[in-house]
């Protein structure tokens, strides 16, 4: 389970950020006073346009940057408290983790299950686990910068899941991938809930977040805007999908209040 309370992230900017975000504002507020919480046996997923505050949330949640206020708990123990312990129960997965292109698949998962204190015996049988399925066995002693972008992304979900955590927090997980990767992805994520994990992925594609999720928080500028199933959200907008209650929440965003469907 993770729970997110009253989390507020402020980025101090500098004079190069405050250009490319074209403002006279020394500081961004990216987050802004978000509550949710993410169950096991289900797939949470974080919705909002660019900007609107996902990644920064799930690098709060992984303990890779801190919160300005607001706390974070994952299964139980605060992020701000002890976060060695939270990063045993978390995976997270973003594209902006590069995988050093001359290194095999093979020996980047050793890397990382020696990392995560695993022993030779344990990370060898998940090493055959994972790459069994998603079929990455085949190159395994590839050199990294040889394979195809989906490819890479398989074996970078397979080294973030190599600690089997309870959570796992998946940033735009199926983002430039071909829909059959996409779908190997997106079953994984399913197994993964029905064996009782929570999982937590962002996303502003709708129609992977209405297939897969059972609960979404759509954000606008760092704020909680409609936090529901799929359904109830799309019944509370009266529309017919989540795309179209996207645009509708979105174009009426200012004069709305937190909805809870
Ligand atoms: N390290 C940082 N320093 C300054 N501003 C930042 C930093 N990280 C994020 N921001 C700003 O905070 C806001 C939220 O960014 P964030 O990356 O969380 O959005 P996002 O919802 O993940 O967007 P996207 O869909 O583009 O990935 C943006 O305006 C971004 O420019
Ligand atoms: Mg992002």
């Amino acid at each position: 389970m993770v729970e997110v309370n009253n989390l507020k992230k402020v980025f101090k900017l500098s004079k190069k950020d405050m250009k490319k975000e074209k403002t006279k504002q020394r500081e961004k507020v990216a987050v802004d006073g978000l509550s949710f919480v993410a169950e096991p046996g289900q797939i949470f997923g974080l919705l909002g346009p660019n900007g609107a505050g996902k990644t920064t949330t799930l690098r709060c949640i992984s303990t890779l940057i801190k919160p300005s206020s607001g706390d974070i708990a994952v299964e139980g123990i605060k992020v701000s408290y002890d976060p060695e312990e939270v990063r045993k129960k978390i995976c997270f997965l973003t594209n902006e983790l590069k995988l050093d292109t001359h290194f095999t698949p093979s020996y980047t998962i050793e890397y990382f299950g020696r990392l995560h204190g695993m022993t030779k015996g344990e990370i060898f049988k998940r090493k055959e686990e994972l790459f069994k399925r998603f079929g990455v066995t085949d190159f395994e002693n590839m050199a990294i910068g040889e394979l195809s972008t989906g490819m890479k992304q398989k074996l970078s979900i397979a080294v973030s899941l190599v600690h089997d955590p309870r959570v796992i927090i998946f940033d735009e997980p199926t983002n430039g991938l071909d829909i059959i990767t996409a779908k190997s992805v997106t079953d994984y994520l399913l197994e993964m809930k029905d064996m009782g994990k929570t999982v937590i992925i962002s996303t502003h594609i709708m129609n992977v977040a209405e297939k897969l999720c059972d609960k979404v928080a759509i954000i606008l500028d760092g704020k909680l805007n409609i936090e529901g199933t799929p359904e109830g959200i799309c019944r509370q907008t009266g529309e017919q999908n989540l795309e179209e209650a996207f645009y509708k929440l979105y174009f009426k965003h200012g004069f709305g209040g937190v909805e809870n469907v």
